[in-house]
């Protein structure tokens, strides 16, 4: 179903009404980003279509986030349930602010300091961000991405780009275009293949509504490269962290201790970003585990982290993780993958440490290995 293109070829590829379609892939450059191609992706979102694009985070799925209709193919290209709010992505503080009823002291100061970049702010919307968007929400989660590709495409289509991460939903997200391939190949129009992201997990989520209503602090509703005391340090008011930061370290995390009722964001359900082999996080001192699984004739993949010495033992495959956060967070969802895809029965991964630089590559994990 796909077909790798040179910016000449003409045909035309928007289309909403198929959820079968050809999906094409276009290369483009961070530093020239190739206008052609550009013009080609923003045609297809105005036309009302589907395009992966990269971010400096993860890839998105965008569509024109002023159409019903466009967004509607996000969530059934994705099998996303429709109680999942979308990001809107914007080119600059003034388009964001066109979006929201209210921008208030925090958000510019915010935008100020971190956009273009890894954070999403959740303001109340304006009537032009269809509820659709918005899983009937009257906010709007709205983020400026550092990426010039995606910011290229965004004023190309001289339209407002809602994207969540352009992978089928629960599955973990993309930071290469073989990725997006690999999950949505056949069920988008276009692939803009600006190679890895360098960010590697996504936005932090903060929702600035409740401090504007006086309902609540800022809260941070997903943790991201961007932390909570960057956050509290750049508004000058405490900011409260993710509610799941409190989640134990092993997969002993169960579902039903966060019932999706009542969250102030579906993200925020516990499992999310998985693979589908089943993973068991492990701290430092559990190695046995591992050996335990190769003795039951598993074959295990294994994400460790400065483990001093590894064992050769047939059926295990090894992924040295860096020791380093964002080092780590860049690699974690291209490693995930690579171990579901080479067959392994489960994965294994040694925590990090339980520190603040830590913490977004924490809570992906612990999402990873929650059951089902
Ligand atoms: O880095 C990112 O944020 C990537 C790139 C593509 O920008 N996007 C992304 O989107 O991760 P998605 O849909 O996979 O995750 C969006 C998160 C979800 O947890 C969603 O529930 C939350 O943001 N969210 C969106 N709008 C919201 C709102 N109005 N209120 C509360 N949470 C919201
Ligand atoms: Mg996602």
């Amino acid at each position: 179903m796909t077909r790798k293109l040179g910016v000449h070829d003409t045909r035309s590829h928007a289309s909403t009404s198929r959820t079968a379609r050809e999906t094409q892939i276009l290369a483009v450059n961070e530093l020239t980003q190739q206008d052609e191609a550009i013009e080609r992706a923003a045609a297809v979102v105005r036309a009302g279509g589907l395009v992966a694009f990269p971010t400096e985070t993860v890839y998105g799925l965008g569509a024109d986030a002023t159409s019903a209709t466009a967004v509607a193919g996000i969530f059934t290209a994705k099998g996303r349930p429709a109680e999942n709010p979308l990001i809107v992505h914007v080119a600059s503080v003034a388009a964001a602010r066109e979006l929201c009823i209210d921008w208030p002291r925090e958000a510019e100061l915010l935008a100020a300091r971190f956009w273009p970049g890894p954070l999403s702010i959740v303001l109340p919307k304006r009537q032009i961000i269809p509820d659709l968007v918005t899983a009937g929400r009257d906010t709007v989660a709205l983020r400026m991405p550092a990426s010039n590709v995606a910011l290229a495409l965004i004023r190309a289509a001289a339209a407002p780009i809602a994207a969540p991460s352009a992978n089928r939903t629960n599955h973990v997200s993309p930071t290469r275009a073989e990725h997006v391939q690999a999950d949505l190949d056949g069920r988008i129009d276009l692939v803009l293949d600006g190679g890895p992201c360098s960010g590697g997990i996504e936005s932090t989520v903060l929702d600035l509504s409740g401090a504007i209503s006086g309902a609540g602090p800022p809260s941070v509703l997903r943790p991201g490269l961007i932390s909570a005391e960057q956050i509290s340090a750049t508004i000058q008011c405490d900011v409260a962290a993710a509610a799941n930061e409190s989640l134990p370290t092993t997969s002993t995390i169960t579902p039903d201790a966060c019932s999706p009722l009542g969250l102030p964001s579906p993200g925020m359900l516990p499992r999310h970003y998985a693979p589908s082999v089943p993973v068991d996080c492990i701290a430092k001192d559990e190695l046995d585990h591992v050996a335990a699984l190769l003795d039951e004739s598993n074959r295990v993949g294994w994400l460790t982290f400065g483990e001093s010495s590894v064992p050769r033992r047939n059926g295990l495959l090894v992924i040295e993780m860096p020791e380093e956060a964002n080092g780590y967070a860049r690699r974690i969802y291209a490693a995930l993958r690579e171990l579901e895809e080479s067959g392994v029965d489960r994965i294994v991964v040694s925590m990090p440490p339980c520190e603040p630089p830590w913490r977004a590559v924490r809570d992906r994990l612990q999402r990873a290995s929650a059951s089902a």
